[in-house]
């Protein structure tokens, strides 16, 4: 690992800082087609400090997952910038850009398909370890045996494979994989959607006791607000790869800005009520193709304040008071 990469991150220096991030997918549809372009993520700013969690929201396909991809570095953002623990992750160098994978690792929403079966939990999790540090066999064991414990699981669990466990243990496996290298960032991707809502709220208040522990930042993907609530700091909200609202997670939960926070937080069970919001959106019609976005706001086709200016043009992400909003009309919403 380089230098600049595995020493920690500097008191008030984000973990991750991204600027206007983007990402084009060509779409080939046959030989003599010239290819369509899909933008899955339409320049995204955020940053995240250590110990704080940023939710990324959004309804299936706003992009979402191709966010948490570029910021694992698992791809290229096709424009935009990156800087994980202070280095331009997009101009480092191959050495540099291996040492920040180190530093930033995923969870996935499925843990059966994530962990190799013919695996035991030992293996899995010291596989990191034999693969980049010199630690010992008897080290690596030790390391591993001490992570299970730290996520709650017993150390006879070592021995075991991963079909021997529940949904919410091998969860927590897949947590104590990711920590194995002691990263600065855990990009969760929907890291709780596929476990029972008790076990939902375990593995949360897991992922919240590590995070305090280890000083972790966290940028937590989910479609659902109701688990957003209780892990996040701050929320972009996202619709077609853009941002529409970003801010405080209770000024956002408490007033939304955008028709579409308004919308995806009233038809959360147990959340319309806590808003400022007193009658219920039902979003209309269907989601727009990416491929062949509204011109103008992006929400327009669905939003049931649309005007005129709405089709016509573009809003673009704004300070409104304590956050950003990318609608003409927020300052409406104010008072409402
Ligand atoms: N490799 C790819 N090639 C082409 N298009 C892609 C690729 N990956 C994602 N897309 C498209 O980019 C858009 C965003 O996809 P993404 O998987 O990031 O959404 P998401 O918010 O994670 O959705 P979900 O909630 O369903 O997981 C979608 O329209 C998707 O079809
Ligand atoms: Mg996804």
């Amino acid at each position: 690992m380089s230098a600049a990469t595995n020493r920690p991150v500097p008191s008030g220096q984000a973990v991750v800082e991204a600027k206007d991030l983007q990402r084009v997918y060509e779409i080939r549809r046959g030989f003599m087609r010239a290819p369509d372009h899909l933008q899955a993520v339409g320049g995204v700013s955020f940053s995240v400090h250590a110990g704080k969690t940023l939710a990324v929201v959004g309804e299936s396909g706003c992009g979402k997952s191709t966010l948490a991809r570029m910021v694992s570095l698992i791809e290229m953002p096709s424009a935009g910038q990156l800087r994980i623990k202070g280095v331009d992750a997009v101009s480092a160098s191959h050495h540099e850009r291996a040492g920040l994978r180190k530093a930033v690792q995923l969870v996935f929403q499925n843990p059966y398909g994530s962990l190799n079966p013919r695996k035991k939990i030992g293996a899995i999790l010291e596989a990191p370890l034999e693969i980049n540090t010199t630690l010992s066999a008897a080290e690596r064991a030790e390391k591993a045996r001490a992570m299970l414990a730290m996520v709650g699981l017993r150390p006879e669990h070592y021995d075991r494979y991963p079909h021997m466990f529940s949904g919410g243990q091998r969860q927590r496996i897949a947590i104590a994989r990711a920590l194995m290298l002691n990263p600065a960032l855990v990009v969760a991707d929907e890291p709780v959607s596929a476990l029972d809502v008790s076990i939902q709220a375990q593995v949360l208040n897991l992922l919240a006791d590590l995070q305090q522990t280890l000083g972790l930042a966290y940028l937590f993907i989910s479609h659902d607000l109701g688990v957003v609530r209780h892990i996040a700091h701050d929320v972009l909200v996202m619709y077609l790869g853009h941002a529409v609202e970003q801010g405080e997670k209770n000024a956002l939960f408490t007033r939304p800005l955008h028709p579409y926070t308004q919308a995806l937080l009233a038809s959360t069970p147990g959340l319309a009520g806590s808003t400022t919001i007193k009658h219920r959106i039902v979003l209309k019609g269907e989601l727009p193709s990416p491929l062949n976005p509204p011109t103008g706001c992006v929400f327009s086709t669905r939003c049931p304040h649309v005007t005129e200016r709405c089709r016509a043009e573009r809003p673009v992400l704004r300070e409104v008071a304590d956050r950003l909003v990318a609608c003409h009309y927020a300052e409406n919403f104010l008072t409402a």
